[in-house]
């Protein structure tokens, strides 16, 4: 995308990404994760970037650089996530690429919970807010809403059916049954309503540039 305005094709735009896993705390020393790596978000911001967007994105703990051009918001829970996804609206894209913790440790114990008795401490969850779906029910909603779907089974139909539960214009079906999680490439169906489109594996980068021009088309 270098050269002039007409390479720059998300000029003027504000793209909003979630990226990376979210951590739940337990006690001061204990958390909740998952095996994201943020690395299919970054990509992601940084095409957008690269197209000329304005790019903010929310990242929970992650080891990436932040790519060039981009404003990054570091968060570790779900609930922060929320709040920092909220607080950068308005946006006229948002892809919601996070993994975000569908649970939380109910109760957060501010002292470190000891070994003590035979018997080990039960973690109680509850669910934490669903930042997707309340970003396309809100008066903010951005033109175009981009989610993720990771799944080990049933990608197409899973996919799908969270394309309406979650009220996304576009869903990218993600296998994660295998090393995706993590690695440097990625497999991916574009899910619409007006059809699917599965791309060949390919690295993230790749994914995000080719994703960041169908964004770019449905903008201009
Ligand atoms: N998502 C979100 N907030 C959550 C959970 C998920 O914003 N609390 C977003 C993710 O960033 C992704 C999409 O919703 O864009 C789908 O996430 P996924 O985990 O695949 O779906 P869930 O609705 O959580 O369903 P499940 O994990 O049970 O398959
Ligand atoms: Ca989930």
């Amino acid at each position: 995308f270098d050269g002039g305005p007409a390479h720059r094709p998300l000029y003027g735009k504000h793209v909003l990404v979630t990226a990376g896993p979210t951590h739940e705390p337990i006690d001061p020393v204990r958390y909740i994760a998952n095996r994201s790596s943020g690395r299919q978000g970054f990509a992601i911001a940084a095409a957008a970037a690269a197209a000329g967007a304005r790019v903010t994105l929310v990242s929970g703990p992650v080891t990436l650089e932040t790519p060039p051009g981009v404003d990054r918001i570091d968060v570790e829970s779900a609930q922060e996530m929320a709040a920092a996804v909220e607080a950068a609206l308005p946006a006229d894209c948002a892809v919601m690429v996070a993994a975000v913790a569908d649970w939380r440790a109910k109760g957060y114990e501010a002292q470190k919970i000891k070994k003590r008795g035979s018997a080990p401490p039960a973690l109680m969850l509850t669910e934490n807010p669903d930042i997707l779906a309340a970003l396309a029910a809100s008066e903010q909603r951005p033109r175009l809403l981009v989610g993720f779907a990771a799944e080990t089974e049933n990608l197409i139909p899973n996919a799908r059916k969270k394309r309406e539960k979650k009220g996304a214009d576009w869903i990218v079906a993600n296998d994660v049954s295998g090393d995706t999680m993590g690695g440097a490439d990625n497999q991916v169906t574009l899910v619409r309503e007006s059809g699917e489109e599965t791309w060949a594996p390919m690295a993230k980068e790749l994914v995000a540039k080719q994703l960041v021009e169908r964004i770019a088309d449905e903008l201009a």
